[in-house]
């Protein structure tokens, strides 16, 4: 009896030394992510208002946040080196919150993926003259709490957003 006792301790001991970071470890459940998805919309749209969607970007983003996006160094003629696009946090929600809202983003899909990542698709239909929809990906990385972003990976269709905004340095007739 004793030494069942005894073993039985080790052998706890021994699966907790197994795997010590996986002990407590809560994945992001659809909820989080959709609650996620919307506070990005509020930040990009100036939802309900611009001070409010500083105060989301504040809050949501983390204090060492990078953003990462080929499409966006593409648009801006840059090279593709895979440093991050801003310097930090504060360079990016200056950017966006700073700048005219982008209304007609439409989520056409979210999920978890993995334990800290959340895939969201998305379509922002509003853009500039809005001659395209612009559809694309975006690969949201959060903290090990699922509370705040770390990071975006933001890939979508740059030729469409060139040609609605007129950033592409060509002179070609686009039908939607
Ligand atoms: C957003 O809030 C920060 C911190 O309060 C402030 O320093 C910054 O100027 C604000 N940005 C804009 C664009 O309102
Ligand atoms: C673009 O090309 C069209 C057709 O060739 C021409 O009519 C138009 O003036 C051009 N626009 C610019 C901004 O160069």
């Amino acid at each position: 009896m004793q030494f069942t006792l005894l073993a039985s301790a080790f052998a706890l001991a021994a699966t907790a030394i197994a795997s010590p970071s996986s002990y407590g470890e809560k994945c992001v459940t659809q909820k989080q992510a959709d609650h996620i998805v919307s506070q990005v919309i509020n930040i990009f749209g100036h939802l309900p208002n611009v001070n409010a969607a500083n105060k989301t970007a504040q809050a949501l983003l983390s204090s060492d946040f990078t953003e990462y996006s080929d499409s966006i160094l593409s648009l801006q003629s840059r090279p593709l080196t895979g440093d991050g696009l801003t310097a930090d946090k504060a360079e990016w929600i200056a950017g966006i919150v700073g700048r005219p809202g982008i209304d007609g983003i439409e989520t056409l899909y979210t999920s978890p993926a993995g334990c800290h990542e959340v895939v969201w698709f998305f379509s922002f239909n509003n853009l500039a003259a809005a001659t395209y929809r612009v559809r694309g990906f975006n690969l949201i990385t959060l903290n090990s709490k699922n509370t705040q972003i770390k990071k975006l990976e933001l890939e979508f269709n740059s030729i469409a957003w060139g040609l609605d905004d007129g950033e592409l340095p060509c002179n070609f007739t686009a039908k939607a």
